[in-house]
């Protein structure tokens, strides 16, 4: 640890000590389609980036290259200083590292919703039983489903169980929170309840790369916005600049459209 406080915006390209997930110059392919170019983004801890962008623009690719989901071409990335492990045990330890929230829950329906949220402890942290169980008890209540832990999936509503995939995700005590369009499946009179927890996350300081269209919670929860389009970073801003005063005319072109709906 150094003694000299280092403010979030103190840093140039380097990487400073708060940048929690750097990258550097990535790119991808699928085939012909050149789906990530020349992507930098650093994302400081506590920090709450949200990715907007249209649709096939790589939002999710982007996201998935961060837990290593999808590899890539070239560049580099890292999380907490340490670049993304190849295979093996580090990098189930990165995934433990790095929680993702898909818009489908992917719950396992076998298990209760309390085993749900055990079993990576159990297995990939290989915490106690018991204080897995209080743990996950714990994390049930702080997303609002404490009396549905005995429950199968199946028998919760899809807020109900986004909030559980989020407590799924938060039993490993990730050091950065990825949710891709997390909302995006859900009933309308359910979105807010998924969006307050993460409103709450992000209140305590969670580091959180958020995919999704809600520009409420764009401007609310966001201490940054990423615009995307065509594999590239168009544009990065706070939400108040952002969504006021965007630069690009691609940017201004898709706020249009959006924000007619
Ligand atoms: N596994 C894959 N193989 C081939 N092409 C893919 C694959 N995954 C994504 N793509 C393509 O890459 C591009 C970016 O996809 P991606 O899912 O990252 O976009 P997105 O911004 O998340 O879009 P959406 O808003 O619709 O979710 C799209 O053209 C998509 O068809
Ligand atoms: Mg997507």
């Amino acid at each position: 640890m150094s003694n000299v406080s280092v403010t979030k915006d103190a840093g140039g390209p380097e990487s400073a000590p708060s940048d929690l997930v750097v990258l550097n110059n990535v790119n991808k392919h699928f085939g012909a389609l050149h789906v990530l170019q020349d992507i930098d983004l650093t994302i400081a801890s506590g920090e709450v980036v949200v990715v907007i962008g249209p649709s096939g623009s790589g939002k999710s690719t982007l996201c998935r290259t961060i837990n290593r989901l999808e590899t890539i071409d070239s560049g580099h990335i890292a999380i907490d200083e340490k670049p993304l492990p190849e295979e093996g045990k580090e990098l189930a330890q990165l995934r433990a590292d790095v929680g993702m929230v898909f818009q489908s829950f992917n719950l396992f329906a076998h298990k209760t919703v309390l085993e749900n949220v055990m079993l990576g402890q159990l297995k990939v942290r290989r915490t106690p039983k018991q204080e897995a169980q209080d743990k996950a008890q714990a994390l049930l209540d702080r997303v609002g489903v404490a009396n549905q832990a005995h429950k199968y999936p199946a028998q919760l509503s899809g807020g109900q169980q986004q909030r559980v995939a989020i407590a799924r995700a938060l039993a490993m005590d990730p050091k950065v929170m990825l949710f891709d369009e997390p909302t995006s499946a859900l009933d309308p009179e359910m979105i807010n309840e998924v969006l307050e927890v993460m409103q709450q996350l992000a209140r305590d300081g969670m580091t959180m790369v958020v995919v999704t269209h809600e520009m409420g919670f764009a401007r609310s929860a966001a201490n940054r916005v990423v615009f995307m389009s065509d594999g590239r970073i168009v544009e990065e801003a706070a939400p108040e600049q952002f969504f006021n005063n965007p630069r690009s005319d691609r940017a201004k072109d898709f706020l249009s459209k959006i924000l007619q709906h």
